[in-house]
This record gives structure tokens, sequence and C-alpha cells, in this order.
């Protein structure tokens, strides 16, 4: 299977990190193709729990070159920090290739998004992501090439100095230049290197960031991130045509959302209290405690229909056991009409009153269980209403953070 995307199917958070690393295990190449450090993703294996911004998960292997496509928006301090928590864990270095066109996030850009109000107004990450896409779009932006060229950089920085953002843009010039002095050798023409790892047969994971619920366009608009988040990132990211054997749709068993906008099974009562308990549901970027209600099946067959999923992986089952009752919510009701297509609005998502079917909840712990016959017989019910309401299969069910702990059907 040489090209292989994964994409979050929700608001993010749905445990991608885990499905790709898991996915990258003979994988050459994994690569993020959108998004920047707001994106947070966690990997347990022997060595602890790494959390990953920036990095491609896949490239906690030492067999697996992590590339970062240039619609990634790259914080280069945000870079070394985490590639030092990486190495703090004892863990090797990552051999990494950012793509020249990447856009820098720059330290104005997190002053920006408070100053705007957006980091309010929207709950973002406040990690300077999307002023640095509006740069980008505006065409001011700066890009890692541009890095070859101290004097223009200098320039550059002074002009955004002079428009605000509090910053020291000689101080900022000679950062910059140290970071390309050690990394000059791994910046390059990353829509060749895949190309060419692609024609090599060789085995390519694309890791998607946050979630087809908040792509920039097929979101919550405005309640969204910046970035293409859905399948069709992986060209918009990467620049290259690629043909997917795979796509890879994450849900979680229930929701979960972090920041404001609609999100019309939020549970504010003890069923939302014990997902975010049992679930341990807080940002793994922000520490934020996330929202949580029941699974969305009127969401989850919009994100398919976006971005036909060959396949899901079903994470965090083991969440579930213990409640009486599972509910999963078919339709909406919207100013008293039945509505079984993701609204456009943030208008209409807020009037959404979810249909539910209800199923009988388990009581069995699900975090030994490793081959489908020791899951208990509702659990499979629950699986098997999923499948068909979505249309598609569910490949991995996830019963727990650590690598193994996953049931292939
Ligand atoms: P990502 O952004 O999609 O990679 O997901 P995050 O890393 O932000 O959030 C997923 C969280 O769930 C992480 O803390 C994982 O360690 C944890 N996790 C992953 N899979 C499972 C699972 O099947 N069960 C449980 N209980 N936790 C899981
Ligand atoms: P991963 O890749 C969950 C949310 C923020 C906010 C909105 C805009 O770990 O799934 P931004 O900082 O991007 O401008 O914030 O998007 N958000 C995420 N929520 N998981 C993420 O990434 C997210 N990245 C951004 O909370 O609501
Ligand atoms: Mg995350």
């Amino acid at each position: 299977m040489p090209a292989t995307a994964v994409i979050g199917a929700q608001w993010g958070d749905e445990a991608k990190g885990k499905i790709v690393h898991l996915l990258a295990r003979e994988a050459q190449v994994c690569v993020r193709f959108n998004g920047g450090p707001n994106a947070g993703h966690t990997v347990t294996d022997a060595l602890g729990t790494a959390r990953l911004h920036l990095v491609p998960s896949g490239a906690l292997y030492p067999h697996c070159l992590g590339v970062i496509g240039h619609g990634v928006v790259v914080d280069p301090w945000a870079l070394e920090g985490e590639l030092g928590e990486l190495k703090a864990q004892g863990r090797s270095q990552p051999r990494l290739f950012l793509s020249e066109r990447c856009h820098l996030i720059l330290p104005h850009h997190r002053v920006l998004e408070e100053e705007e109000g957006t980091a309010a107004r929207l709950g973002t990450t406040r990690r300077g992501v999307g002023p640095a896409y509006t740069e980008r779009t505006a065409r001011q932006g700066l890009r890692l090439a541009d890095l070859r060229h101290p004097a223009h950089v200098r320039e550059r920085l002074e002009e955004l100095a002079r428009r605000g953002g509090g910053f020291d843009p000689h101080a900022v010039a000679r950062e910059l230049s140290q970071f390309w002095e050690g990394w000059s050798s791994s910046i390059g023409d990353g829509q060749g290197l895949i190309g060419e790892a692609l024609d090599r047969g060789e085995h390519v994971v694309f890791e998607g960031a946050q979630g087809t619920l908040l792509d920039l366009d097929f979101g919550t608009y405005p309640y969204v991130t910046s970035s293409t988040t859905t399948v069709h990132g992986v060209g918009w990211g990467t620049g290259v045509r690629v043909e997917l054997d795979r796509v890879v749709g994450v849900t979680k068993a229930y929701t979960t959302r972090v920041g404001e906008g609609p999100f019309p099974t939020e549970d504010h009562g003890a069923v939302g209290e014990w997902l975010r308990r049992k679930g341990n549901e807080y940002g793994a970027t922000t520490g934020r405690p996330r929202r949580c209600g029941w699974l969305d099946l009127v969401a989850l067959r919009y994100a398919h229909r976006l971005n036909r999923f060959s396949e899901l992986a079903l994470t965090k089952l083991d969440v579930l056991s213990g409640l009486e009752e599972v509910k999963i919510c078919t339709s909406y009701r919207v100013g008293g009409r039945r509505v079984e297509d993701f609204p456009a609005t943030v208008e209409e998502l807020a009037q959404a009153e979810p249909i539910y079917q209800t199923l009988r909840g388990w009581k069995e712990e699900l975090a030994r269980a490793r081959s489908p016959e020791e899951l208990p017989e509702r659990t499979r019910a629950f699986l098997t209403w999923v499948e068909n309401a979505v249309g598609v299969k569910i490949r991995w069910v996830s019963v727990g953070p650590g690598t193994d702990d996953v049931i292939v059907l």
C-alpha cells in the first residue's frame, strides 16, 4: 500500500497520531501537509508518551523520514523546542525534511492573534497559525527558502516590526539565521522528494492534522482552523498528485471538541463528565478540557462524503465501558424539520437537536482485548451500527493509548 492518508473525521484529536504511528510501521516516509504547531498528536510506545506538534508521528521510527509539506506553517522555535523534548525522553533525533516553500510563523503572529481577538473569539490554540496563513494569502509572508537571503529577511522583519507586534527584528533575524545554519541541508524541494519516493514505490503515510469539521471551507465556519484538513489537503499541502491507495478516517467512539463553535451532541451533564474523565479529554497542545458528547453520525457521514474513506479507525472504544446505555446521533431536528445532512451554517447547527438511537451499554473493560472475539457482543452491535449507517468498514478498533492497544477487524 504505497500511499495512505490518515484524516480526522471529527473536530480533531481523534487519535490520528496513534493510528499514523501504527500505519507507519512499514513506511519509508511520513508527511504532514496542513496545519502547524496547533496540532498535538500523541504517540505512546515503549519509550513513553510523545506529544508531537510539527514532527510527523511516523518519524519516531528511525526507518521513517518525516517530511513537512509546504502547506504546513512552521514555527522554528516551536520545532526546536519539540525536538528538545523528544531528546529529553531519550529518543533519537527524528530524520526530518522541510519543504522550502513552508511559510514561517514569526513572533508577531501570536501577538496579532491576541490583539485581533481571534484567539478569544474562536478559542484557538494561540500558536500564531491563523495570522501566519493570513499573511501567506495576503502575499506578505516569509518562507523557509527566504532564509537563504538574510538581507531580505532583515528588511521584511524591520518592516513588520514597524507595523507592531512588539519584537526586535534584529534579534529575530539573528535567530532565524542560526536556524538556517543548522537546518539548511534538510530544507529543499519537498514536492520533488515526495513524488520521487512514490515513484520508487515507497510506502508514504500522509498525516492529517485537525479534523474534517475544522476544515477552513467545509468545517463549522468561522469556528475552524485556517487550512485544508480533509483528504484534499494532501495535494494542497504537498503539491504532489497522489494516487491514494487508502484513505483512513479516524473517529472516536464519541465526539469531542476544543474551543468555541457549535457541537450538536455536546453533553453538559454526567455523560460529558464521564467521557472527559475516563477519556482523559484534555488538549495535547493547550491542556484545555475538551467538550464531550455522543458520536454524531450526521457529521461522520458528511466526513465520509468529503473524504471518501476507504476504511475507518474507531478509537477510544474502551472509554464507553461501564455506561448503562450508549447513544448514537442519527439525524438532527432543526426548526421542526428532520435533517440528515450536515448544515452549512453555525446558526442551523446551533439549533440542531440530535435524534438518538440508544443501544445497551457494556460493563466489560476493553483495554486488554486484542482480537475481535474478545469484544463483547454489545460492542460489536455498536460497531455494526456505525458501519451500516456510514457505509464504510471499521478496520481498526483502538482500546487504549498504547501502540499495541488495537484490534484489527
Ligand atoms: P490526535 O490529535 O488526533 O493525534 O489525538 P490526541 O493525541 O490529541 O488525542 C488522543 C488522546 O487519546 C491521546 O491522549 C492518546 O494517548 C489517547 N488515546 C489514543 N487512542 C486511545 C484509545 O483507544 N483509548 C484511550 N483511552 N485513549 C486513547
Ligand atoms: P489535532 O491535529 C483539536 C481548534 C482550536 C480552535 C480552532 C482554531 O491535534 O487534532 P487554530 O489555533 O488552529 O487557529 O484554532 O481549531 N484546533 C484543534 N482542535 N485538535 C487540533 O489538532 C486542533 N487544531 C486546532 O481549538 O477551536
Ligand atoms: Mg490532538
